[in-house]
């Protein structure tokens, strides 16, 4: 086996095993999407068959992230696949619209009047965004939307430049299309500044469940605190979907100021456990965030340090 296929099946083998901490788990995972290539693509995909559906959504996240085709027979499956969350399949949706390749545009199109709200609108978005991909108007845009400085591959792209009230229009009327209000969303984000947190944050009281977790997710991204007492309260609502809720905690976390790992502990009991578990990870990235430690992404030195400990057990 080359030395690299044997550091990835070792880190694989942390990404699988139930029996280790989650936050070490995701670690594994992130690492091995840094890493990328078949093997780390292989390990990821055997976690599909895991209980914990946030390490499932994650994966499927990942492999969206990576862009990498050969995952996407893997993505689809769980797509298609009743048994698995629908917080998963929506991930493995979005992951698809992500690496954007048309050939799968059949397959979204069967799913996007699904029952369940949440992977109707992804594959909405996903086919969207494949179209955009290939459009006329992608080539004209191109040059004057705004880069993301997040370096994310986004469900949609950001919207040509606007005032921040043209903005704030587009993403909060329940009118306007949910691609085009994504893609103010995204407009927003990319401004990075305190007016847009304030703006985006309003968007965690709009009617879409998958709306309101994608703005959690930017804010997630854009770690400014202003946006805090909007991200507790709706962590703090257990009416409302765990979808938004885990994005809410993990936010939370991403920012790390003092008082949110705090309230954040107050939810290591929740009902729901994505949310739960959302607690137990973000409280680690906080963490390692408030300290200040170099690399977060250290699934490769434990994986090598625990080979060195138990060479028999991997
Ligand atoms: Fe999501
Ligand atoms: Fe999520």
């Amino acid at each position: 086996m080359p030395e690299d296929t044997g550091k990835i099946e070792r880190i694989g083998a942390i990404l699988v095993d139930p029996a280790r901490p989650l936050p070490e788990r995701f670690r594994a995972l992130f690492t091995l999407r840094n890493l990328g290539g078949p093997a780390a693509l292989a390990c990821i995909g055997r976690c599909f068959a895991d209980d914990s559906a946030l390490l499932k959504h994650e994966c499927a996240y990942c492999l969206g992230q990576m862009q990498d085709e050969g995952a996407i027979s893997m993505l689809v499956d769980v797509l298609e696949d009743v048994n698995q969350e629908p917080i998963v399949r929506h991930e493995a949706g979005e992951a698809l619209g992500a690496i954007g390749s048309p050939q799968i545009l059949n397959i979204l199109k069967k799913y996007e009047h699904d029952p369940i709200t949440e992977i109707a609108e992804t594959c909405q978005l996903a086919i969207q965004r494949i179209e955009w991909l290939q459009s006329e108007q992608r080539a004209q845009e191109e040059g004057q939307i705004s880069d993301n400085p997040f370096k994310s591959v986004d469900p949609a792209p950001p919207s040509l430049p606007g005032s921040l009230e043209e903005l704030q229009e587009s993403l909060l009327d329940e009118d306007v299309p949910l691609f085009d209000r994504y893609r103010a969303m995204f407009a927003l984000r990319n401004r990075n500044d305190e007016p847009a947190v304030r703006v985006l944050a309003q968007g965690l009281q709009c009617k879409s469940a998958l709306f309101r977790h994608e703005v959690a997710y930017v804010l997630g991204q854009m770690q400014h605190g202003a946006c805090i007492p909007q991200l507790l309260e709706t962590l703090a609502k257990l009416e409302e979907s765990p979808m938004v809720r885990h994005e809410c905690a993990e936010a939370l976390g991403s920012i790390a100021q003092e008082g949110c790992l705090d309230q954040l502990r107050g939810y290591l009991g929740d009902r729901e456990r994505v949310v739960r578990e959302s607690c137990v990870v973000a409280l680690d990235m906080g963490e390692h965030e408030a300290s200040g430690e170099f690399q977060y992404c250290d699934g490769l030195v434990r994986a090598e340090s625990s080979t060195a400990q138990q060479p028999s057990s991997l």
